[in-house]
């Protein structure tokens, strides 16, 4: 594939083949220089316009562990500051040598407008886009489900296992993402949040749905996500009540002690401690936040080599 857009439309084949690369990447880490030929001489440059501390520091890592070179670029302190537009900061990019760009932006549907529009060559990892898509975090979320949430013997997709996603399902990109990835990997899914933070039209979405997250814990999942209220993109026309939110939707430990004791607790970050999640679950034997980070860099890998292999 040329680019990484999003999960919606990335098939099983696809999904599976770069979570099988992540895997053989991951052994990497360990060996005494972390370090393949893989991509030397290849440019990969990081196009943040929002900020970011593992997805930034991930692609950084798994370019650096494939030996590409790396430009970094951060909206503060650059000369969108000034008023430059993302084409034109992505054509002086791309004109310095860029031929893998991984964007992060706060408009939906960026990551498309820089693939399709013309005004670069490079490949285009979307790291990120406003309220959209969010498919490496998806894809790592699926490698630490694949590691951790199956019993023996250990599957090839996600078929069999029930995920349970709990937050601001409407502002979450990751959520998005995450849905339509688990759904084609086999995998069942509930949503679960207060109808205000539910999306128009999520009926249609391949999951169950749910207010009652009591219920949805209920069900005997084999992992529960964690999202944190995105209060960057939440209209303050929606009311929101910090004391209410925790009652109902904080995944305590007396929540915790509802789960069956396999059941593994996920967060993509950076978490609230306190208030979706709460700091004993977060560090608990359960808990596999810091798997899903270490995963992100194998995964990163895979999505790079992937999309420069496509006919380069
Ligand atoms: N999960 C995630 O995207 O985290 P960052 O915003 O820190 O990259």
């Amino acid at each position: 594939m040329k680019h990484l857009l999003g999960t919606e439309d990335l098939s099983r084949s696809d999904a599976l083949r770069i979570l099988d690369t992540a895997d053989e990447f991951s052994a990497v880490a360990n060996r005494q220089v972390p370090k393949l030929p893989t991509l030397r001489g290849v440019t990969m440059a990081n196009l943040f316009f929002e900020d970011s501390t593992r997805t930034r520091l991930s692609f950084e890592a798994a370019a650096k562990r494939l030996s590409a070179d790396v430009m970094t670029f951060g909206a503060s302190g650059s000369s969108v500051s000034k008023g430059e537009s993302l084409k034109d900061t992505a054509q002086t990019l791309s004109a310095m040598g860029a031929d893998i760009i991984v964007l992060r932006h706060f408009s939906s549907g960026a990551a498309h407008r820089l693939a399709h529009s013309g005004w670069v060559d490079a490949h285009i990892v979307n790291a990120g886009d406003g309220m959209h898509e969010h498919p490496t975090q998806a894809l790592l979320d699926a490698a630490t489900m694949r590691q951790v949430a199956h019993k023996e013997p250990r599957g090839e997709d996600l078929s069999g296992l029930s995920v349970v996603i709990v937050g601001d399902i409407a502002h979450s990109r990751v959520a998005r993402s995450n849905v339509f990835l688990f759904e084609t990997l086999g995998a069942k899914v509930t949503v679960v949040g207060p109808p205000e933070f539910l999306p128009p039209g999520v009926e249609a979405w391949p999951v169950s749905v749910t207010s009652d997250f009591d219920e949805a814990l209920g069900s005997k999942p084999d992992a529960v996500m964690m999202l944190r209220v995105q209060h960057e993109r939440r209209s303050e026309a929606v009311a929101w009540s910090a004391r209410e939110y925790i009652r109902d939707y904080s995944l305590t430990s007396k929540r915790a002690q509802l789960l069956p004791i396999d059941c593994v607790v996920m967060h993509p970050g950076p978490m609230n401690r306190g208030v979706e999640i709460a700091s004993e679950v977060a560090d608990s034997p359960r808990s596999v936040i810091l798997d899903q980070v270490r995963n992100g860099v194998s995964v990163r890998m895979a999505v790079l080599f992937e999309v420069w292999g496509d006919g380069s």
